[in-house]
């Protein structure tokens, strides 16, 4: 544990994007899975458009829009299920090692946040709802620069906010393009390859891969 300043991805790093699905999971058939990497896939790709575009509209409008098209594009599952869905996604599942291993790092003395394409009501939501408040001293969302990652400006909030060098900072993602941009801001980077996927982006490395947080405290 050397970095006094760890940073943490939301949504697949801290908590679990397809547990929406998952609690719905006998309502909806068959074809849960498919809807729930419709959604997640759609979802990123709106926020990588709009920055290009420059035409922001925050994480919440761009959940529902993409829920509402894997829907249309997943006909098999049942269009009323769309507000269970959605409510679903202000208290995802953390995953299981992710209270313990924060807690020990606060407990180092480290500092915490998180960096977020969520709007701050949904990240305050999922974070009060795993119970993560009590050891994060602050959530950064890119709501403020009304830009989505991997737009240098959104992991500039950090460094600006918390006065520190980037390679002061060591920032985790289960998302291997958001690792990318953070190392080409300069951040000390770590993914946590939760889905055991194959590398991309080689000329941005992450500084370490684990398969979950939990080897952050040996690191
Ligand atoms: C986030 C997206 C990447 O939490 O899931 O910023």
């Amino acid at each position: 544990m050397h970095h006094a300043a760890y940073v943490f991805d939301a949504y697949g790093t801290l908590f679990d994007v397809h547990a929406a699905v998952r609690r719905h999971a006998g309502e909806i058939g068959p074809d849960g899975q498919l809807l729930s990497d419709i959604w997640r896939a759609k979802q990123l790709e709106y926020s990588w458009v709009r920055t290009l575009m420059g035409a922001y509209a925050d994480f919440w409008q761009l959940t529902e829009q993409a829920l509402d098209f894997a829907l249309r594009k997943v006909p098999s599952v049942d269009r009323g299920l769309r507000a269970k869905l959605l409510e679903a996604y202000w208290r995802l599942d953390c995953y299981p090692e992710v209270p313990a291993v924060l807690k020990a790092l606060k407990a180092s003395g480290a500092r915490l946040a998180i960096l977020s394409n969520g709007s701050p009501e949904m990240l305050e939501a999922a974070v009060k709802s795993a119970a993560l408040d009590q050891v994060l001293d602050d959530i950064f969302s890119v709501d403020q620069v009304r830009r989505f990652k991997t737009d240098p400006s959104t992991y500039d909030m950090v460094t600006t906010g918390w006065r520190l060098y980037p390679d002061a900072v060591s920032f985790q993602s289960s998302n291997r393009w958001d690792v990318a941009g953070a190392a080409k801001f300069g951040f000390r980077t770590v993914w946590i390859n939760r889905a055991n996927q194959p590398d991309e982006y080689r000329d941005f490395m992450p500084g370490l891969i684990l398969p979950s947080l939990e080897g952050l405290l040996t690191a």
